[in-house]
């Protein structure tokens, strides 16, 4: 495969659907000289539920399509796909595919950056139950800061709910206090509280009324970014073949139309979707 995949292209970012588009606004607002290429694949979305098998093997076929493209970079921006196939696939696929390529998740960035945020060093993870389960949080952090304490909360009423467009409804309120009530019931020490789902920031300020005062909320999107922005620093030999004409161009798994008008509410402006078979 190596040989007929183009050498240079754009940054590929991928999500289950349209989740990651909350990191790519970021991204680009720190990197906006980059080319982008964004997939979702909201055909089979949501992941959160789905076994590890299942995400590993679906990511595995978007960042082979990605790649295909000429993406030298694929971003996982997506919980679940990170906590449930990054792994796998940089260690048994990527020296198969093409070594000289890249994949990186949204997990390891954050927790380097949560040491920073906590005071109390007890940190409450908000994620899907995918994410939750897979325990990936709590490891990473444990293996990072191991006098930290983590406790998790899965709150799978929320992506479903961002997704059609409920984020300010009665209901959202509804499922949003009992979530984040549970993980304070866990333990209420936690002072940082981290948002470890891409679509939870349209959430952001439901959330932040429930969780008391004293604890952070904290988002993804501009932690991933700094972090994207400090790997390209260290990795020229990638950030090289990196294409650097402002473009980003949209594609899913789904209707384009549909994926058009809900990204309109991720990003905060308008645009053009492209389908894409995987
Ligand atoms: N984007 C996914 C995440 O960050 C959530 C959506 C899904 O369940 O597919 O975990």
């Amino acid at each position: 495969m190596n040989g007929k995949l183009p050498f240079n292209g754009p940054i590929g970012v991928f999500d289950s659907g349209y989740g990651g588009l909350t990191i790519l606004r970021q991204i680009r607002k720190l990197l906006p000289d980059y080319d982008y290429l964004y997939l979702g694949d909201n055909a089979r979305a949501p992941y959160g539920p789905r076994s590890f098998d299942v995400v590993y093997r679906f990511t595995l076929e978007a960042v082979r399509h990605l790649f295909s493209q000429g993406c030298p970079l694929v971003i996982l921006a997506c919980n679940t796909a990170s906590a449930k196939a990054l792994r796998s696939i940089q260690q048994n696929d990527l020296p198969d595919i093409d070594p000289s390529r890249r994949v990186l998740g949204v997990i390891r960035p954050t927790v380097e950056k949560i040491g920073e945020l906590t005071h109390s060093g007890v940190i409450g993870v908000l994620g899907t139950n995918g994410t939750v389960r897979s325990r990936s949080y709590d490891l990473e952090i444990s293996k990072l800061y191991p006098d930290f304490t983590t406790v998790s909360q899965a709150c799978p009423m929320l992506v479903p709910i961002v997704e059609n467009d409920e984020s300010d409804s009665e209901g959202a309120d509804f499922f949003v206090r009992k979530y984040v009530s549970a993980l304070m019931g866990k333990d209420p020490r936690v002072d940082t509280v981290l948002l470890a789902c891409t679509h939870y920031p349209l959430l952001y300020d439901n959330i932040r009324r429930h969780v008391p005062e004293s604890a952070s909320v904290i988002t993804q999107g501009d932690i991933v970014a700094e972090s994207l922005a400090d790997y390209l620093r260290r990795h020229p030999e990638i950030e090289s073949r990196c294409t650097r004409n402002a473009s980003c161009t949209f594609s899913t798994t789904e209707n384009p139309d549909d994926f058009t008008r809900l990204a309109a509410i991720f990003l905060g402006h308008s645009i053009e979707a492209v389908r894409v078979t995987l």
